[in-house]
């Protein structure tokens, strides 16, 4: 399996990807490989421009090893020399993607523990849960006691239920509780409810129930978390083979980010770049690297910034379970995908 670690970053000056037919519009999309991603990163954006131009021309000063690394990734790429690769066809459906990754997930995720957690609110932990479990076909379980939490993100109104918390219930009861079926458009949820934020379990009985029930599911689980920690997010934490953390990229978010990852220390984290503009900030992106590089952490591919469209959804379902795509949704489900298909590869 590849490992996720920071490579040999390709510089901006050195790398640049054309459009074969260097058309206006085409030339305008063309982005900038972003020089402190991961491997896997510089894979989707190569697939990204790809997927929107048909082919593209990518020269690079990359090594022969990441290139390999991408060649192998499924597209039909024919490599010329080192320093240049032509990169054909790949417009892969989305759809046929989320079957593949689903049925990846099943063989490897089942009983393993994916938690969605930072320490500062509103950076995207929700909506990254909700999309990871849709795409990923897991169980989600809903550790936040606010209201925006993912189950109201997803219909379950606690004020309408006569047991306002599956979870606890389940807890006190000592077995394991029944996912509310999601499909086709939602993931399976087990809901924490208002009642959790004062009748939270010990970080280790937490842990210890989240590992019995996801053996007891055969399914991977997503769990999503208040922030800033707590009992149950730490329990999360504890109990997670993968903990990815979002980050947008701004001055106060990533400095929160670099404190957050030195308390984290230890636990798997996986640092998800959140609300990426098209031609991201180059200090930001330095700041990245260099947190991702002192703690050896993976950085997945990034969620791109969706500055009006996905903060006033409505729609109490999955992004990525939209038959039909937007050109405003069409970016984020293929972000979302990419970044469940690094989790396949990574757990
Ligand atoms: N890539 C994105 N582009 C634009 N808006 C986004 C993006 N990701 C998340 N948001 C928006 O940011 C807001 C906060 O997102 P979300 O609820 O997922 O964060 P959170 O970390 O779970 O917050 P909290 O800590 O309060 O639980 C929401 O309005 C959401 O729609
Ligand atoms: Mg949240």
């Amino acid at each position: 399996m590849p490992t996720a670690a920071p490579v040999p970053f390709i510089t901006a000056a050195a790398c640049s990807v054309n459009s074969p037919i260097g058309t206006a519009p085409a030339a305008r999309r063309c982005f900038v490989i972003y020089r402190a991603f991961t491997r896997l990163s510089i894979y989707a954006r190569v697939r990204e421009y790809v997927l929107l131009h048909g082919s593209a021309t990518v020269r690079t000063s990359a090594s022969q090893d990441v290139l390999d690394y991408a060649f192998s990734r499924g597209h039909a790429y024919s490599p010329t020399d080192s320093r240049t690769q032509v990169c054909e066809s790949a417009r892969v459906d989305i759809h046929t993607r989320i079957d593949a990754v689903r049925k990846r997930a099943a063989d490897t995720l089942s009983g393993r523990i994916i938690a969605v957690e930072s320490d500062k609110g509103g950076l995207g932990k929700t909506t990254l849960a909700v999309e990871l479990a849709y795409v990923l076909d897991a169980v989600l379980i809903d550790l936040d006691w606010h209201d925006g939490n993912a189950a109201r993100a997803l219909g379950w109104r606690h004020e309408q239920r006569a047991r306002t918390s599956p979870l606890l219930d389940a807890l006190a009861a000592g077995r394991t509780p029944r996912p509310i079926k999601g499909a086709p458009s939602r993931p399976d949820l087990v809901p924490g409810g208002p009642d959790l934020e004062a009748r939270q379990p010990s970080a280790h009985d937490m842990a210890q129930a989240l590992v019995e029930w996801a053996d007891q599911w055969k399914r991977p689980v997503v769990v999503d978390t208040h922030p800033g920690g707590g009992h149950a997010a730490n329990g999360a934490a504890e109990a997670a083979h993968l903990v990815p953390t979002p980050c947008p990229l701004t001055e106060k978010d990533l400095a929160a980010l670099d404190g957050w990852v030195d308390v984290m220390d230890g636990y798997p984290l996986m640092i998800v770049p959140n609300r990426v503009p098209r031609v991201p900030p180059a200090a930001q992106l330095g700041w990245v690297e260099s947190i991702a590089d002192r703690y050896r952490l993976p950085v997945a591919s990034p969620v791109p910034e969706s500055s009006t469209w996905l903060p006033r959804r409505k729609a109490r379902t999955a992004v990525c379970s939209a038959r039909s795509l937007s050109p405003k949704s069409e970016p984020l489900v293929d972000a979302f995908t990419t970044i469940a298909e690094e989790v396949v590869e990574h757990v």
